[in-house]
Formats: C-alpha cells, structure tokens, sequence
C-alpha cells in the first residue's frame, strides 16, 4: 500500500476543477486520508519545489503557486504513485495521453492543474511539509 500527495493548484480550484479532479482518483478507486483547502506561503512554496531552485521555470512557477488557494490531499492505495500520475497525464499538455487530466483540461505546463508526487521519497517529504500525523486518517470501508 502507498501513499502519495496531490494537490490541484490554483488553476485548477480557479477553473472549478477541485470535483472533477477528485473524482476520477474515487472512480479508480483510491482511498481519500487527508485533505486540506489552503493559501500556502512563501516558505512552504520554496520547500515543496526545492529541486527546482535555479531552473528557468522556477520563478514562475513559485509565483503561480502563490497567486490563489490550493487544494492538497492524500491518497492512498496499492501502486498508488504510479496510479495517479497515469491519471494525472505528462506535464507538457500537449503531451498528454488524452483522457489525461492534463490533456483533458490542461493548457500550459506552467498551469498544468495538479501536483502528484514522483516517487516514495518524494511523497513522504511533500505529505510530511503539508500534514501532520494526526491528519492522516486511516479508516476501513464499512459499506
Ligand atoms: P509539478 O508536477 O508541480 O512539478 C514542477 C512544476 O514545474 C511542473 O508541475 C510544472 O507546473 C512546472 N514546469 C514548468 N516548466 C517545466 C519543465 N520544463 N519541466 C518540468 N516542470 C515544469
């Protein structure tokens, strides 16, 4: 079982996206354990995108970030990385699989709608700079 954080950014709560989004990763059939509607900083900003400091992108891709609230989430499952970056889709739009979220919504790979992490490292460094422990919820289906 992994876990892997998402997060729709601006873009996508701006376009009225947050729904949509978060239905296709119920329909696959991932498991919601935390999720959040934030204004996240400066700091936090620089941390999540840490590996890009100094990339021709990373200017406005901080700023981007910055300009509206986010919608960071959770999710958990079996392969669920590789999962919900299948979903998710290449980050150039153009290059996309259709039936991506990116190539079904997207238009730019500086607004390309959601973040997903890349690799079990990557998610519990971006889960741990956005939720504490305790947020997690860990819970059975019942019905
Ligand atoms: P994300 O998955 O959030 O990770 C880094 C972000 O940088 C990426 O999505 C894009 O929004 C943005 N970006 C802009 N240009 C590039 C690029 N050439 N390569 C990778 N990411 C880019």
């Amino acid at each position: 079982m992994e876990q892997t954080f998402l997060m729709i950014k601006p873009d996508g709560v701006q376009r009225g996206l947050i729904g949509e989004i978060v239905s296709r990763f119920e329909k696959k059939g991932l498991q919601l354990c935390a999720a959040k509607f934030i204004q996240i900083n400066e700091e936090l900003a620089e941390l999540h995108y840490a590996e890009h400091e100094g990339k021709p992108f990373y200017p406005p891709l901080i700023e981007f970030i910055l300009s509206g609230p986010v919608f960071a989430m959770v999710w958990k499952g079996d392969q669920a990385i590789g999962l919900t970056r299948a979903l998710i889709g290449k980050t150039d739009a153009l290059a996309a699989a259709p039936g991506t979220i990116r190539s079904d919504y997207g238009v730019h790979t500086n607004f390309n709608l959601i973040h997903g992490s890349d690799s079990v490292e990557s998610a519990e460094r971006e889960i741990a700079l956005y939720f504490k422990p305790e947020e997690l919820l860990d819970y059975e289906h019942t019905i």
